[in-house]
């Protein structure tokens, strides 16, 4: 069965059938649905899904852009959602210099807070990393990250990189980007990446795949990248359901 491992359900796009939606997803084979956290407000409303709905698990964390708002306060309740039975994961956290916003150097002192914080609560990272890939690999040596582990969501860098994030146990989240056409480096570290790797998400609002691409997107939509994994690795579809599956429950030991 599939799991979404990455999802934003809280958002706003979803005010109109986020309750209709979200119960359908079983119907349509979607068993697990980890919702991720971008800033202290999505995390608390992640926290608030988790109670609603049985087979939606949570992470908390506040995505770089919105570090401006991170105080040590902040970092202590985070901790305190970090500790809840359904929250499995710290995220997403990382480093984005698409959006320069703030400056670097707020970003990377909040990143590294987080990822104490994931160590401190033994939870795997959820890591969003744009336009900065130099820098996030240099902090997550340093950090040791490989000794917490966790994903590398929306994976957009190149081959090279693949292997260094491999082999420090870190899994790769795949979405509809793969299905884009002129999306070739992630096919090629699809093709490249084992697929013990890999584990499938949305990042729903947003990044819908090919047919969808542009309209909102949901989970209903990963059968589409299942379908281009299953064709670039030359495998069944339902070995990379199955595969993935197990993937996804070890990235999050927490999960059910
Ligand atoms: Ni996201």
């Amino acid at each position: 069965m599939i799991i979404d491992t990455h999802a934003h359900y809280d958002d706003g796009q979803f005010d109109i059938d986020r309750e209709e939606l979200l119960t359908s997803m079983e119907a349509n084979g979607i068993t697990r649905i980890v919702n991720v956290g971008a800033d202290m407000d999505s995390s608390r409303q992640t926290v608030a899904l988790t109670e609603k709905y049985s087979f939606l698990y949570g992470a908390v964390g506040v995505h770089p852009n919105s570090t401006a708002e991170l105080s040590q306060e902040k970092i202590i309740e985070l901790k305190k959602m970090a500790q809840l039975p359904k929250i499995v994961a710290i995220g997403e956290i990382g480093l984005d210099y698409y959006w320069d916003e703030p400056e670097p150097s707020v970003q990377k002192q909040w990143f590294d807070c987080q990822m104490d914080l994931a160590r401190e609560v033994k939870l795997p990272m959820i890591i969003h990393s744009r336009d900065a890939a130099k820098d996030t690999i240099d902090m997550m040596k340093a950090q040791k990250a490989g000794e917490i582990g966790g994903v590398i969501h929306c994976y957009s860098y190149s081959v090279e990189m693949a292997r260094e994030y491999l082999n420090m146990g870190f899994f790769l989240g795949i979405g509809g980007v793969v299905t884009f056409k002129n999306a070739k480096t992630i096919k090629e570290v699809v093709s490249y990446a084992p697929i013990e790797a890999l584990v499938l998400e949305t990042d729903c609002p947003y990044l819908a795949p090919e047919p969808n691409r542009g309209k909102r997107n949901s989970s209903k939509n990963i059968p589409y990248v299942v379908q281009e994994i299953a064709r670039l690795k030359d495998i069944d579809v339902e070995k990379v359901i199955a595969v993935t599956e197990k993937n996804a429950r070890s990235l999050y030991p927490k999960l059910k």
